[in-house]
């Protein structure tokens, strides 16, 4: 016998529409299993990671991690983690700062008893391309802020088209250092271009927002902490940079300002260290994400804090990057990318804080700073918000001419710092905190997203279910892997049937494509059978990118 061309037809319809469900990215492909060193008692989180391409001519993609929330809560709350750079990893953020774990030593991983993921997801995500995990040819880095919130939409897109989920979550886009940046493009290119995703709320912690601020800000700063005696010699010298400096920006402001950096060099490289080593100064220097520590030139904060180590080793893992679904073995974290920091100067880009006043009239947002960051200092974010006008008054007047009081902010009853808050704008300072304001206080932190957020406990009306564990995970990856296979086989035997019945009665029976469609129907069910939820990242060593090359690059 030989099979008609129609017969053949009908049977490539059959695989053309097979193929796809059985081969195409779908959440189970991402899901993480057996992560190593887990802490025994969070053995049940569930976690999403991988690469999903954004330009995929020139192998472009961008890693995430997404950390489910442990419990339920009023509400699906997504909370999107950027850390800065450019070209830093946001899974500093996730286990440094506010993601579940924390290093205790190399071997030893411990829970974050502030961690973000009680009760909203957490994603975490390596941006721009080339950022680490992130991949990218290396003739196709991107170099403007607009170019980056675009890739970022693309990303959405495929992560959208895996996690559906996402789109039923409230989401808050939160970062620090150059994610000051990074977070007002993205959300303005959502607000204008993706409407259906709810964007909810922005959260940045010691943003680089404002460089003119910034630039002026660190002298009276390190006067202010003394760093630097006032008239001193020093002093003197400092102030013939700041001048300079100014001069330049009085021109045309850049994100980031060459002619500025030789300033806060200066403070890093020669200003007292708050009287520690006051004999032995030679070769070290002020910590620049938090001036109460010291450090050696050149690094001055750059391999802080000790924990970088450990993450370090831990995410070059072969075991770690392969449940991670990093199966290119040629790939290693190393924290910041300095090709992306070199080509992402952003010199044609506006300044973000131009776009501030329009977000403030769409959606809340919180600005945060640790005490003693100097790189991203609070005085010059302070200074910022009293210099910008947004819904219909400057900084921090109520818009009649009465002005919002600092207040204290009190957590778990005690003097955290002050807070100060008009028209959809809040303004926070941590006491006590560095650069990284979850490292230090990862408890306060998460009051304050809950604060923020408006997480109503008592109405908990969010029935989502844990019960996609594991095993159902495995279980779908089965039917995925080993019962659609078995079905294709089957039902192309039932072709032949059909087609050799279908000779006899030509009507009784029902027709191929009528089988195919009940297939595919069925298939479908089984293809979606996981509800996840999105989560968010953190961007901390984007600062010390900036800190690195400005300071003694
Ligand atoms: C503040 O944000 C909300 C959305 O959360 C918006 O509806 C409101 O108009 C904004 N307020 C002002 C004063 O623009
Ligand atoms: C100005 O507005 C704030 C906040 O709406 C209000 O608390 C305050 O009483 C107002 N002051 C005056 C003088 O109207």
């Amino acid at each position: 016998m030989h099979p008609s061309p129609f017969m053949i037809t009908q049977l490539l319809i059959l695989f053309s529409i097979v193929a796809p469900l059985t081969f195409a990215l779908q959440a189970t492909d991402f899901y993480v299993h057996d992560l190593p060193l887990l802490p025994k008692e969070s053995s049940s989180i569930r976690m999403h990671a991988g690469l999903l391409p954004v330009n995929p001519q020139h192998h472009g993609s961008l890693f995430f991690w997404h950390f489910e929330k442990k419990y339920p809560s009023d509400k699906l709350r997504t909370v999107i983690w950027l850390n800065g750079g450019p070209g830093c990893s946001s899974l500093t953020g996730a286990w440094m700062e506010n993601g579940p774990f924390r290093f205790q030593d190399e071997n030893t991983m411990i829970e974050n008893d502030g961690s973000w993921h009680l009760y909203t997801n957490l994603l975490f995500i390596d941006q721009p391309v080339g950022t680490d995990f992130s991949t990218i040819d290396t003739d196709s880095y991107i170099h403007e802020l607009d170019e980056m919130a675009n890739q970022f939409l693309g990303f959405l897109d495929q992560y959208i088209k895996i996690f559906p989920e996402l789109l039923e979550n409230d989401i808050y886009l939160a970062g620090q250092s150059y994610a000051g940046q990074y977070i007002p493009y993205i959300a303005k290119a959502i607000l204008e271009q993706r409407s259906a995703l709810k964007l909810r709320g922005l959260l940045i912690g010691n943003g680089w927002i404002d460089p003119v601020t910034m630039y002026k800000s660190f002298l009276p700063f390190a006067v202010a902490n003394n760093l630097v005696i006032e008239n001193s010699e020093l002093y003197d010298l400092i102030n013939i940079e700041v001048e300079h400096c100014e001069q330049v920006l009085s021109k045309l402001v850049h994100v980031s300002e060459e002619a500025c950096y030789p300033l806060l060099a200066e403070i890093v490289g020669n200003g007292a260290m708050n009287n520690h080593h006051k004999e032995n100064q030679e070769g070290r220097c002020v910590n620049v994400y938090d001036i109460r520590l010291d450090d050696m030139i050149p690094e001055c904060g750059k391999n802080w804090a000790p924990e970088l180590k450990y993450i370090t080793s831990y995410l070059r893992r072969q075991d770690v990057m392969s449940s991670i679904n990093i199966n290119n073995n040629k790939v290693e974290w190393t924290g910041c990318s300095p090709s992306v920091h070199n080509t992402f100067t952003a010199y044609h880009s506006k300044l973000s804080i131009l776009l501030l006043p329009d977000l403030l009239q769409q959606i809340p947002i919180i600005l945060f700073s640790g005490q003693y960051d100097l790189i991203c200092n609070h005085q010059a974010t302070e200074a910022m918000i009293d210099g910008m006008t947004w819904n219909g008054g400057p900084g921090f007047d109520f818009g009649n001419g009465t002005f919002s009081p600092k207040h204290p902010w009190i957590v778990d009853g005690k003097s955290a710092g002050l807070i100060q808050s008009a028209r959809n704008l809040t303004y926070i300072l941590f006491y006590n905190a560095g650069h990284m304001v979850h490292y230090n206080y990862p408890r306060r932190s998460r009051f304050m997203l809950h604060q923020f957020i408006q997480l109503d406990l008592t109405s908990s009306t969010d029935t989502t279910t844990r019960k996609n564990t594991k095993e159902s995970t495995r279980s779908i990856r089965l039917i995925a892997f080993i019962v659609l296979p078995v079905t294709f086989v089957t039902i192309a035997l039932i072709g032949l049937i059909w087609f050799f019945v279908h000779k006899w009665h030509p009507t009784k029976v029902p027709t191929l494509f009528s089988i195919i469609r009940a297939f595919r129907s069925e298939t479908r069910n089984v293809e979606q059978p996981q509800s996840m939820a999105p989560l968010l990242l953190n961007d901390f060593s984007a600062n010390m990118e900036v800190v690195d090359s400005e300071t003694f690059v």
